[in-house]
């Protein structure tokens, strides 16, 4: 019996250890890693050749339709209702249209976003929210080179063959709570997969809508007095920020910081400039892109709260430090606002 006993005691050890192993995301070797920093601080990306090949694989571009020269009559001179691609002649809209249809429904056709029975008829709302797309596309291209350079965008670095990009988020205030001062606790003690699967906020975005969110937390002074007044949350939401940032790019925090000190600018890597950047060009296209189509989406789009899915980091990088590790697609497409290749 005692023997019984010590032995389902060792069973049950042994199958714990092999679970924990595998829950606490271990991998197996071998590891690659590449350094960023100078030699000795561990600024590194770790990863598997693995991991590595299912990246390469997930971020394979489709091919591009090639775009035939701007030859023949303007689209405006033949087609009843274009109001963004004015500039295009009919062969180049055409080749637009099908090179969209493509990225964006590809299964549907044609039909996701128009009446096939008369082209120029608004009434489909994926319409309209495409005409919106197609200015973001080439607002993103012409004036945000300062992050996206001159790789670019194009409906596919989002949409991978999705009419909703897999990567979006709505405001989240938490879970229900008793009423007082709890009523609103931000999702705090719930991890999610949006918060790395800390305790901390599960609304990690917020910065990303909200242009007078403030990001910097530390303390620049000893004393609390002269301290930059970040509370509790504030600080918690920048933490969870972060975690969502990394996750989205596939990176950890030595992308960017040098851990010795998070906040200063000297020490961290060039990258960390274009990422100020790309939380910039987040907040602009929600602002000014996003968060208005509110009015144009139907109601099972919206969130909980009503309001229209918003982009992060991941909706573009989809796991990967460069989306599409880097291949610019925008180039094939200067009716996107893309910059052609040299
Ligand atoms: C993802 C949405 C989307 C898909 C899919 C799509 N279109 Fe369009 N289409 C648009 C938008 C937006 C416009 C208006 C562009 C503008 O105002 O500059 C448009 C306008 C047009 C027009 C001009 C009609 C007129 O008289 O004003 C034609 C023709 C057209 N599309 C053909 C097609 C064809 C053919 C397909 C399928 C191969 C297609 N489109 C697929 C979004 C789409
Ligand atoms: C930077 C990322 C990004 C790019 C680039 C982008 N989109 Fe989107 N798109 C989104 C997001 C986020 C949504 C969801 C928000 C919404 O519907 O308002 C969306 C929604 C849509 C929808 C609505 C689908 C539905 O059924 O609700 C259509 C249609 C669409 N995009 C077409 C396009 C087209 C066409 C292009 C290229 C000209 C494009 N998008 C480029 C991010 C992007
Ligand atoms: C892709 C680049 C990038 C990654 C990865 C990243 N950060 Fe940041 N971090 C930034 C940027 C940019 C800012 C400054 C934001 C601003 O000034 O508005 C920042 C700010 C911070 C701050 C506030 C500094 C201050 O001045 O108060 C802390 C703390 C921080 N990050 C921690 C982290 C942690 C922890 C991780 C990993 C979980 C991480 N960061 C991952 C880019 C990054
Ligand atoms: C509209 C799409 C888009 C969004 C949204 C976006 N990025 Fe980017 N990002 C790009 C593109 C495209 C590049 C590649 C530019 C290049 O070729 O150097 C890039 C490059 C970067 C790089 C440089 C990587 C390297 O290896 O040098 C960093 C860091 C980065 N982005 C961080 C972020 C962060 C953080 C966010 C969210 C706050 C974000 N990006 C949101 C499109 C986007």
């Amino acid at each position: 019996m005692k023997y019984a006993a010590a032995f389902l005691g060792v069973v049950i050890a042994s199958l714990l250890t092999i679970a924990m192993l595998f829950t606490a995301g271990w991998v197996r070797p071998p590891i690659l890693g590449q350094q960023a920093g100078f030699r000795g601080l561990g600024m590194e990306q770790l990863t598997t050749p693995a991991a590595r090949r299912k990246l390469e694989l997930a971020n394979v571009p489709p091919d591009a339709i090639p775009m035939p020269p701007a030859e023949g009559p303007k689209a405006t001179e033949v087609y009843k209702n274009v109001q963004v691609l004015k500039d295009l002649t009919v062969v180049e809209f055409n080749t637009l249209m099908a090179a969209i249809t493509t990225w964006v429904a590809p299964q549907q056709g044609c039909a996701y976003c128009h009446n096939t029975d008369n082209l120029a008829d608004d009434s489909v709302y994926a319409k309209k929210v495409s005409r919106r797309m197609i200015e973001m596309t080439r607002h993103v291209n012409t004036d945000w080179k300062a992050h996206v350079q001159n790789t670019g965008v194009v409906c596919w670095t989002c949409h991978r063959g999705n009419p909703v990009p897999q990567n979006v988020w709505y405001d989240n205030v938490g879970w229900p709570q008793a009423a007082g001062f709890a009523t609103t606790n931000y999702g705090m003690g719930h991890p999610s997969a949006a918060n790395g699967s800390t305790a901390m906020t599960q609304d990690p975005y917020g910065a990303l809508a909200d242009k007078n969110a403030v990001i910097r937390v530390q303390a620049t002074k000893a004393l609390p007095l002269n301290s930059n007044g970040a509370s509790i949350l504030s600080t918690e939401q920048s933490y969870s920020l972060m975690i969502a940032m990394s996750q989205g790019l596939g990176v950890n925090c030595t992308f960017c910081h040098n851990t010795r000190e998070f906040g200063q600018w000297p020490e961290s890597t060039p990258q960390r400039l274009t990422a100020w950047h790309g939380i910039q060009l987040a907040r602009d296209l929600n602002g000014a892109y996003l968060t208005p189509l509110k009015d144009v989406l139907p109601a099972n789009r919206l969130g909980p709260h009503g309001d229209a899915p918003k982009l992060d980091c991941a909706t573009c990088h989809q796991g990967a430090n460069k989306p599409l590790l880097g291949v610019s697609m925008a180039k094939d497409y200067p009716a996107l606002g893309g910059t052609p290749a040299k």
